[in-house]
C-alpha cells in the first residue's frame, strides 16, 4: 500500500477536545513539530487550546510584513490539512524579509493564542523563536502566488503537490486508498499483490508495454564491440593451431616418458591455449543488434528467456488465489499502451480488483455498488474539507454527487436495454450510431448516466464479441455476463464479469479470439483442478478520484502521470 492512514493526528485532535488546557496538543508521533492539522481540525478550530506552547513547520503561503516592517503575517500550511495557520512573527525575533516569500520552509516556536475579535481565524500563532528556514529566491521560484493552471503545473510535477489543489487531491487520493483497504478488509477480503511483471495478456487487447533487456545488451554489446574489436578470422585460425601444437608436444612428452614436471607444465600450456581459444571464439561470435533466430528476435536470449510485459490487469493472477482462498483483491499499478490522449486516459493507472468465489454476476454488481457507495460516504466523512475546496473551486456539484451516490440504489439495465434506450435518444445527435453489438462509446455511456437516470448506472449482458475471452458466456450464446459501472461525470468507472469457469468454454474461446494457447494453460488449469463460480471487477482508481473531485483531467489526479509523450521523473 502506497499511502498511509493518518490516524495519530485524528487521535490527538480528540484527545485533547474534553480537557484543552491541561491536555497538552500533542506533536507528530516520529517528528518534532506539531501537525497543524492537529490545530485547526479541532471542532472548536484551535481556540480551547489557545494558551498552549507548541512547536510548528511548514511551508509560507503568503507571507506580508506589516506595521512599516515591525512584524509579519505568514500563511502557514505543513500538507496535513487544507487550512493554513496564522503566524505572527515581530521584527525582532527574525529577519523578516527573508519568511515572507511564497514557498519558504519555516519551523518555529511559539503561543497559541485567540486573534482579535472579527478575525476569520479560530486561532494564530505568536512566535518566539525561529528554528530552521528554508530559503526561497522568489525570483526563481516557479510557483509564484498568482493562480496558475492545471497545465502549467504538470511541467512542475516534483513541485506541484505544494499547490493548494494537488495537495488536496493527494489527501483525497490517500483517503480513498485507506478506504479501499477497509472495505475489502471489513468484508474478509485477502490483499493479494500481483506481479508487474507478465507473461499472458489479461485483457487480450495486446496493448502491452513489453519489457526487455535485448535492447540495452545490444547497445553495451555494440559499445564494447568498438572498445575492444572481435577477433579476426585469422586470430582464431592461429589459436587453433597453437592449440594443435600444444596438444602434439604433450603426446610427444608421454610418449618419450618425460618426467612429470615437464608433462604437467606441458599440460598447463595446451590448457591456456584452449582457454585463449574458447575466450577468442566466444568473442568471434560477437555481433551488433538484437539476436535474431529464423529470420525473428530470439526471445531466449531475453532476460526472462521469453517475451514479457508490463500487466494491463492483476486480475488473471489474482483468479489463481481466489480459486482457493475465496475473497481476494489487488491493488496496483497497471500499464497500457494505448495512444489514447483522452482526460480519461493514463498510460500508468492504478486498479482495485477484487475477485470473489461462490460469486456470480448479481453479487459481483453487490459488491461493486456497495464498494462505490463506501468510498464516498468515506470522502463525506473524512475529507469534507478537502472536498469543500473541491466544490469551491473546481465542481460545485461534487459533494451532492458523493451524497447521492452514497444513498441512491444504482440502476441496473442490461446492454440490449440500453441499445434500445439509446436508439430512442431524440434530443442529442450521438457521434457513434447506437446499433446492437457496437461498444458503447463514452458520449453513450454518459448519456445513460448523466441525463437519462441521472445517476450510477450498471450496464450488464453485453455481446460477446466486444468483451474479453474470460466473460462467461449466457445461455443466450450471444452474450457475456460482463458488467460496466457508469457514473455521470467519468463514465466507465467500473468494468467487471462473471468469469468462465466450464473447461471447454474458456479454451473455445481462448482459440476463437485468436489467442494463443500456450500462455493460459496455467489459466485453464483453475478450470482443470477444482473450477468455481467466481467473479471480480475493476476500479480505474484514478477514474475514481475524477469523479469524486469534479477535476476534469486524469493527469491531475495521479502523483506522476505517464501518457503518451510524457514520463517525467
Ligand atoms: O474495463 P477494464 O479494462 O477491465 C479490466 O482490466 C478487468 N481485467 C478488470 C477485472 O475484472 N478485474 O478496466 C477496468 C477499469 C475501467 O473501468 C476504467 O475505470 C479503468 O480501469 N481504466 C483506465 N483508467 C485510466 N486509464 C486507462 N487507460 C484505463 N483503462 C481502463
Ligand atoms: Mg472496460
Amino acid at each position: 500500500m502506497s499511502d498511509g492512514p493518518t490516524p495519530p493526528v485524528e487521535q490527538m485532535a480528540t484527545a485533547t477536545l474534553n480537557d484543552a488546557v491541561t491536555v497538552p496538543v500533542q506533536k507528530h508521533a516520529f517528528s518534532d513539530r506539531v501537525p497543524i492539522r492537529s490545530i485547526l481540525s479541532r471542532p472548536d478550530g484551535g481556540a480551547g487550546i489557545a494558551g498552549q506552547r507548541v512547536r510548528v513547520g511548514g511551508w509560507v503561503k503568503t507571507g506580508r510584513e506589516q506595521g512599516k516592517g515591525s512584524f509579519a503575517f505568514l500563511e502557514l500550511n505543513d500538507g496535513t490539512c487544507q487550512a493554513n495557520l496564522q503566524v505572527i512573527v515581530e521584527a525582532s525575533v527574525a529577519d523578516l524579509g527573508q519568511l515572507v516569500a511564497t514557498g519558504t520552509c519555516v519551523v518555529v516556536d511559539g503561543v497559541l493564542k485567540l486573534p482579535p475579535e472579527g478575525t476569520r481565524q479560530k486561532v494564530e500563532l505568536r512566535v518566539e523563536q525561529v528554528v530552521h528556514v528554508g530559503l526561497v529566491d522568489p525570483a526563481k521560484y516557479p510557483l509564484p502566488k498568482t493562480r496558475l493552471t492545471l497545465e502549467f503545473l504538470r511541467d512542475f510535477v516534483h513541485l506541484r503537490p505544494k499547490t493548494n489543489t494537488i495537495s488536496a487531491v493527494a489527501r483525497i487520493r490517500n483517503a480513498l486508498a485507506y478506504a479501499t483497504h477497509t472495505f475489502f478488509q471489513k468484508h474478509g477480503f485477502l490483499y493479494v499483490h500481483t506481479p508487474i511483471i507478465t507473461t499472458s495478456d489479461c485483457e487480450g487487447a495486446g496493448e502491452m508495454f513489453q519489457v526487455t533487456t535485448l535492447i540495452t545488451d545490444s547497445e553495451k554489446r555494440e559499445k564494447e564491440l568498438i572498445k575492444n574489436p572481435p577477433p579476426s578470422e585469422d586470430d582464431v585460425e592461429a589459436a587453433k593451431i597453437l592449440v594443435k601444437e600444444k596438444g602434439e608436444a604433450v603426446t610427444q612428452l608421454k610418449s618419450v616418458k618425460a618426467s612429470k614436471e615437464e608433462i604437467s607444465a606441458s599440460v598447463a600450456e595446451l590448457t591456456k591455449a584452449k582457454e585463449n581459444l574458447s575466450r577468442l571464439e566466444d568473442r568471434a561470435k560477437l555481433k551488433p543488434g538484437i539476436p535474431q533466430k529464423e529470420g525473428k528476435i530470439d526471445y531466449a536470449q531475453d532476460f526472462f528467456a521469453r517475451q514479457a510485459f508490463l500487466t494491463v490487469s492483476g486480475q488473471l493472477q489474482v483468479e489463481s488465489f481466489a480459486c482457493c482462498l475465496s475473497s481476494v483483491y489487488t491493488f496496483g499499478p497497471t500499464f497500457r499502451a494505448e495512444h489514447s490522449h483522452t482526460s480519461r486516459h493514463l498510460a500508468e493507472f492504478w486498479m482495485v480488483e477484487p475477485e470473489i468465489a461462490f460469486a456470480e454476476l448479481k453479487d459481483d454488481m453487490n459488491c461493486a455498488e456497495a464498494y462505490v457507495k463506501f468510498l464516498c460516504q468515506w470522502l463525506l466523512d473524512e475529507c469534507l474539507d478537502d472536498m469543500e475546496f473541491m466544490a469551491k473551486n473546481f465542481d460545485k456539484t461534487c459533494i451532492d454527487r458523493l451524497r447521492m451516490v452514497a444513498s441512491t440504489p444504482f440502476e441496473r439495465i442490461t446492454y440490449t436495454e440500453a441499445v434500445e434506450l439509446l436508439k430512442k435518444v431524440t434530443d442529442k445527435k450521438f457521434d457513434n450510431e447506437v446499433e446492437w453489438g457496437i461498444d458503447l462509446a463514452s458520449e453513450h455511456e454518459r448519456y445513460l448516466t448523466e441525463v437519462l437516470f441521472k445517476k450510477p448506472v450498471i450496464v450488464y449482458n453485453y455481446p460477446k464479441d466486444i468483451k474479453a475471452f474470460y466473460m462467461r458466456l449466457n445461455d443466450d450464446s450471444k452474450t457475456v455476463a460482463a458488467m460496466d459501472v457508469l457514473v455521470p461525470k467519468v463514465g466507465e468507472l467500473i468494468g467487471g464479469s462473471q468469469r468462465e469457469e466450464r473447461y471447454e468454454n474458456i479454451s473455445k474461446r481462448i482459440v476463437e479470439m485468436g489467442l494463443p494457447l500456450e500462455p493460459y494453460e496455467w489459466y485453464l488449469d483453475l478450470r482443470r483442478y477444482g473450477t468455481v463460480k467466481h467473479s471480480g471487477f475493476g476500479l480505474g482508481f484514478e477514474r475514481m478520484i475524477l469523479f469524486a473531485t469534479g477535476m476534469d483531467n486524469i493527469r491531475d489526479v495521479i502523483p506522476f502521470p505517464r501518457y503518451p509523450g510524457r514520463a517525467d521523473l
